[in-house]
């Protein structure tokens, strides 16, 4: 079985693509800093297709031996989906910089050096995927939200120079840039925020997380082999 990594898969858009995954007969290991009941019950459901992982992404130090555990229980990765993330908002002039700057941890150097040691791998593979979750504010904007905005942008710039970086060893470098979803990260988003979001979407909807997960499985798919650098909008026709 191919062993697929999923940051952030106890709940949410990382639940969602784990469960996708499982589906589609990957080995899935979802990894965030608490299990959830919803990922222990998928789980148990999951005839050890899924298994959690714990790790705090922010602890940097952590990542190098954690893929190293990964690699000896389940061996080499083939997939690596890069969606934990945190969703402060804030105005700028009042954030603090803690604030700002544990989030580009988390959203940004994270990922890269998570990225860094899961791709030697799959060098020595002959292959991989790695999907890193960004958002439409990277490219829309969105008061409140400037620096979350920045570390989404980070990550289509990251997409694609390590895209070029990395093709020749057949691995791909995709973004999946998400619009607004109902999950945790949006909950103090209200019915009428939400009425007001789907209403000027091109589908008059919203997307669901499910729909996050269907784009994750195909560049996770061999029908994907020739799609790299490229970002996918899920967004219901929000930025149509
Ligand atoms: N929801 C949306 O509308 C939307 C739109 C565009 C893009 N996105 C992006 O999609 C991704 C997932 O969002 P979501 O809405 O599913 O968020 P969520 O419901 O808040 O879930 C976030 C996930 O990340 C994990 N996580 C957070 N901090 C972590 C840390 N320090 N170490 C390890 N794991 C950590 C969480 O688990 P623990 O807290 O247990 O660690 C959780 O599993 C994010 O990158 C977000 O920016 C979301």
């Amino acid at each position: 079985m191919r062993n697929v990594i999923v940051t952030g898969g106890s709940r949410g858009l990382g639940l969602a693509i784990s469960r996708r995954l499982v589906a589609d007969g990957f080995h899935v290991i979802a990894v965030a800093r608490r299990e959830t009941d919803e990922l222990r019950e998928a789980v148990s459901q999951s005839d050890g297709a899924l298994c959690f992982a714990p790790l705090d992404l922010s602890e940097l130090d952590a990542i190098p031996d954690f893929v190293l555990r990964l690699k000896k229980e389940f061996g080499a990765p083939y997939g690596l989906v890069n969606n934990a993330g945190l969703g402060t908002e804030g105005l700028l002039g009042t954030m603090h910089n803690s604030q700002i700057e544990m989030l580009t941890r988390v959203n940004v150097t994270a990922p890269i050096i998570l990225s860094k040691y899961v791709v030697r791998n799959m060098m020595s593979a002959g292959g991989g995927r790695i999907v890193n979750i960004s958002s439409i504010i990277a490219s829309t904007g969105y008061s409140g939200l400037s620096a979350y905005g920045a570390t989404k942008a980070a990550l289509v710039g990251f997409t694609k120079s390590l895209a070029r970086e990395v093709g020749r060893m057949g691995i791909t470098v995709n973004a999946v840039a998400p619009g607004f979803i109902e999950t945790e990260m949006t909950a103090s988003l209200d019915e009428g925020d939400r009425t007001k979001i789907a209403g000027r979407a091109a589908l008059r909807r919203l997307a669901a997380p499910e729909d996050v997960g269907n784009a994750v499985s195909f560049l996770m798919d061999e029908k994907a082999r020739n799609v790299t650098g490229a970002v996918f909008t899920i967004d219901a026709g929000a930025t149509a």
